[in-house]
């Protein structure tokens, strides 16, 4: 185990990071900061409710209000923001209510048919185009033709965004919300990436101001005016929160789940062979989005909590104000909680897992997540026969320590007959 004196450098290897740090230790991140990281399944859920373990850094992280962090580190604009995702207490559950249009069973409701426009669009366009298209020959990345444009365009259109507009506020969020999960871009291009995206968010809600409509942010600029006391920051801060929170994690799911089924592919014939539509496919997609969930989890760490007070947890003594990073991949793979824990099964009966968290900052956004999930793979198979151009082994892993995915998935896609 490592000491505060002697940090293990986080790489992008999550899993080589998860054994050496496992259970708990003090990690360095890419951009120099120390934190005392996580990745046991019963300490991760101590963490998550722990009256001494907080979110909101502008209060609890003594290093940030001395002025020893960097103002341009990569983790700043995760911890330092207006909304639920930085507060703690009383002031969390303020916030969070601020977030309840987005998740009512009208937007539900209104999800499913633009999520079924979007996936049948996004597939249309990766189609080959006729007999002399190369493309069930010639590679195409699966990750930035499919994963990436379906969970953006559904965050955007659940916003009101244009998502045709290439000229538009679209490429700029889509920007924005890319460089915030990438930690090894330069702190000048994260810079300009979150100006940008702060920008668009601001004139969309000045555009939904001046024309509202039934999107979710004219939604959220409502509940503001009909007496709650949430600021225009605030609100600002809660769409871009949903956009960020929502986006990246998503098109990991899709491509986790693009890559275990491709390398299992006894499980994707399983899900395949039931009847689409019927309750035995939604079992089967189910189980299969469960396990990629637990085996795979979209989201490692999710920058940062800190200790209110020293507080012991897993034996470890953390001080008070010390940063914790919690890593949702460990507990997936904790090998007291699931047997053989690296092995991708979705027959598995315990598929416990805390892909979204556990504790008051657990995702509301988990049903819209699986809802798109579970629309897009079966769409996707069962229109195209996909293999991995790659050795599996060999696709490196997308950059950064937050989010679990790979760099690329090539493949070769032929229509089914
Ligand atoms: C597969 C997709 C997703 C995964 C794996 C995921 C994962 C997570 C995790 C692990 C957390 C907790 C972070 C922590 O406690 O440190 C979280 C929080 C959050 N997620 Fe998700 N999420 C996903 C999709 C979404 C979607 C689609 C939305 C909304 C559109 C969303 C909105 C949020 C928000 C707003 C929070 C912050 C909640 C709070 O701090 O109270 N997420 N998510």
């Amino acid at each position: 185990m490592t000491t505060e004196t002697d940090p293990y450098f986080l790489t992008n290897d999550i899993y080589a990071d998860i054994e050496n740090v496992e259970p708990i230790g003090w990690v360095e991140m890419p951009d120099g900061l120390r934190a005392v990281m996580v990745t046991d399944y019963a300490a991760i859920k101590e963490i998550g409710t722990h009256p001494d373990v907080s979110r909101d850094a502008a209060a609890h992280w003594p290093d940030l209000r001395a002025g020893n962090v960097p103002a341009d580190s990569l983790v700043v604009p995760w911890v330092t923001n207006a909304g639920p995702f930085s507060a703690y207490g009383a002031e969390h559950r303020r916030l969070k209510k601020l977030m309840t249009p987005a998740f009512t069973q009208r937007q539900i409701d209104k999800l499913e048919p633009m999520i079924h426009e979007i996936v049948t669009g996004t597939l249309e366009k990766i189609a080959p185009s006729g007999p002399h298209d190369r493309r069930h020959v010639e590679p195409l990345d699966l990750r930035a033709g499919f994963c990436f444009p379906v969970p953006i365009r559904t965050i955007g259109a659940v916003l009101g965004v244009d998502v045709d507009d290439e000229q538009d506020l679209f490429p700029v969020i889509r920007a924005g919300a890319d460089a915030l999960f990438d930690t090894s871009i330069s702190r000048e291009e994260l810079g300009a990436a979150f100006i940008g995206l702060i920008g668009a968010i601001d004139e969309l809600i000045a555009r939904k101001r001046a024309r509202p409509d039934d999107s979710l942010t004219s939604a959220l600029i409502q509940a503001n005016e009909d007496g709650d006391t949430y600021t225009a920051a605030e609100i600002a801060e809660v769409v871009r929160i949903l956009i960020v929170a929502g986006y990246e994690t998503t098109v990991n799911l899709l491509d986790q789940c693009v890559f275990l089924l491709l390398t299992h592919p006894q499980y994707l014939a399983a899900a395949l062979a039931e009847q689409p539509g019927s309750d035995a496919a939604e079992k089967a997609w189910e189980a299969i989005i469960d396990e990629a969930l637990r085996h795979s989890s979209p989201a490692n760490v999710v920058p940062m909590r800190f200790a209110i007070k020293n507080i012991v947890i897993a034996g470890f003594e953390i001080p008070a104000g010390a940063p914790i990073l919690v890593s949702f991949a460990g507990a997936g793979r904790d090998p007291k909680v699931h047997e053989a824990p690296d092995v991708f099964d979705p027959t598995r009966t315990k598929k416990d897992h805390l892909g979204f968290g556990y504790g008051p900052h657990r995702c509301p956004g988990a049903a819209m997540a699986i809802a798109e999930a579970k629309f897009a793979l079966p769409a996707l198979f069962s229109r195209y026969r996909l293999t991995l151009v790659e050795d599996p082994a060999e696709i490196p892993a997308n950059d950064g320590i937050i989010t679990n995915g790979h760099a690329r998935l090539l493949v070769t896609l032929e229509p089914n007959a």
